[in-house]
């Protein structure tokens, strides 16, 4: 008899993928009962086990059957051959604002998504501070939260999910919806439960989010278990193996993504002329050129900004901006307007994405984007990457 946490042997499931095109009444009479369907395994005869107190994560590409996999171990979805053994009470994390509902505020959501978890008002009621507390979003607690950012969203379904007191936590891609900070705060939590005895399952694409939080990694490649053992040598050979979705452009720059549109080009525009320098203070618009190879609809565009020496400054998309792109399709721009850089003056990289509306799925990920070089403009200060205009008085 096993202890491992959870216990996942010999598990298929098959989805039924109905065909109909050209579907009219008398079409669909004439067929009577005959459906045509295809059968898809998401997941083939997979099998692995779950040691308690670790934090264990699911990798793979788009569409290798990670989220399914989690779906069936948290009851959702129900395998069509093999079983699952789970051993303690679960919560679980699988997308971002299930549970949540848009008109509430932030306030009445914790009450609503934590009673569908299992907590009783009470709970909650004893709870809701330290909720609240983990989350940060404070301030915008009694807004509804269909004003929140993607990253707000985040951060408060996950801080309900860790309230529940889980012995094993389900999380799927969502964290990596939240910034650098937030994800740090999250590995915290997860060697916290590890050390108290809980289980962590998280499923992501992103090697260097699990590199920090994992001690044992599944790898899934189109529904198939391809290795499972410790984290860094598995990740290591998941990264070398999934280098398809990386490719060079005819510039030597390095993308990343499935590629259904691309970056092409990430412009400086400041006083109406294409810059790489400006000064502080001064307006700078950055200018994605893109193409779409098809038709996509409702994209959300990013944009990031590091300093030469590699820390995250800034990200901005058009998703939690409230900018709605209703679609694209063949070339186009879309740019960002900054009215003041408040950066000082040095040397910084900027990186462009276009990512479907879920922000989970890449399209293109261009981190070469653009160098932007910062010189002495207004205010002029002592160091650092910000500009914020202090003013000394006594
Ligand atoms: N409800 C569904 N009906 C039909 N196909 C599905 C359904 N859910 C997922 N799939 C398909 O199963 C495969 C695995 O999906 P998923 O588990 O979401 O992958 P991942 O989370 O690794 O990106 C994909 O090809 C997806 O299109
Ligand atoms: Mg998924």
């Amino acid at each position: 008899m096993s202890d491992a946490a959870i216990t996942v042997d010999g598990v298929s499931k098959r989805f039924r993928i109905y065909h109909e095109r050209n579907q009219s009444l008398k079409a669909a009479v004439m067929r009577r009962r005959r459906s045509v369907h295809e059968d898809f395994w998401a997941l083939r005869d997979v099998g692995f086990e779950i040691p308690q107190q670790s934090t264990f994560a699911l990798i793979g590409d788009n569409g290798s059957g990670k989220s399914t996999l989690l779906k069936c171990i948290a009851k959702i979805l129900t395998p069509d051959a093999g079983t699952i053994t789970r051993r303690g009470r679960m919560a679980a994390l699988l997308e971002v604002g299930s549970g949540f509902h848009p008109e509430l505020s932030g306030r009445d959501n914790v009450y609503l998504n934590g009673s569908i978890l299992g907590m009783t008002k009470q709970e909650i009621d004893s709870k809701f501070d330290s909720i609240v507390g983990f989350s940060g979003v404070e301030q915008f607690i009694d807004q509804p939260v269909k004003n929140y950012s993607s990253g707000m969203y985040v951060r408060l379904g996950f801080s309900v999910a860790i309230h529940v007191d889980p012995e094993i936590l389900l999380v799927d891609e969502v964290l990596a919806v939240g910034d650098a900070a937030f994800q740090e705060k999250c590995a915290e939590k997860f060697s916290e439960f590890r050390r108290e005895g809980r289980t962590v399952v998280v499923v992501s694409h992103s090697v260097p989010t699990l590199r920090t939080m994992c001690d044992q990694v599944a790898w899934l490649s189109h529904g198939e278990l391809v290795e499972t053992g410790e984290a860094n040598a598995v990740l290591e050979r998941y990264q070398d193996a999934s280098r398809t979705d990386v490719r060079t452009d005819e510039r030597g720059r390095v993308h990343w993504g499935s590629g259904e549109a691309v970056v092409d080009d990430v412009e400086l525009v400041s006083d109406g002329r294409r810059v790489d320098t400006v000064r502080t203070g001064e307006e700078l618009t950055i200018r994605i050129h893109y193409t779409a190879r098809q038709r996509i609809e409702r994209p959300v565009f990013g944009l990031a900004m590091e300093s030469h020496d590699g820390v995250y400054l800034w990200a901005n998309n058009t998703k939690d901006l409230h900018f709605e792109v209703d679609q694209i399709e063949g070339t186009g721009v879309v740019e960002c307007r900054i009215p003041r850089l408040m950066l000082q003056p040095g040397s910084f990289h900027v990186m462009a994405s276009v990512v479907d509306q879920s922000t989970l799925h890449v399209f293109d990920y261009l981190r070469e984007g653009a160098r932007l070089g910062v010189v002495t403009g207004v205010p002029v200060e002592s160091g650092g990457y910000l500009a914020l205009d202090g003013r000394w008085s006594r």
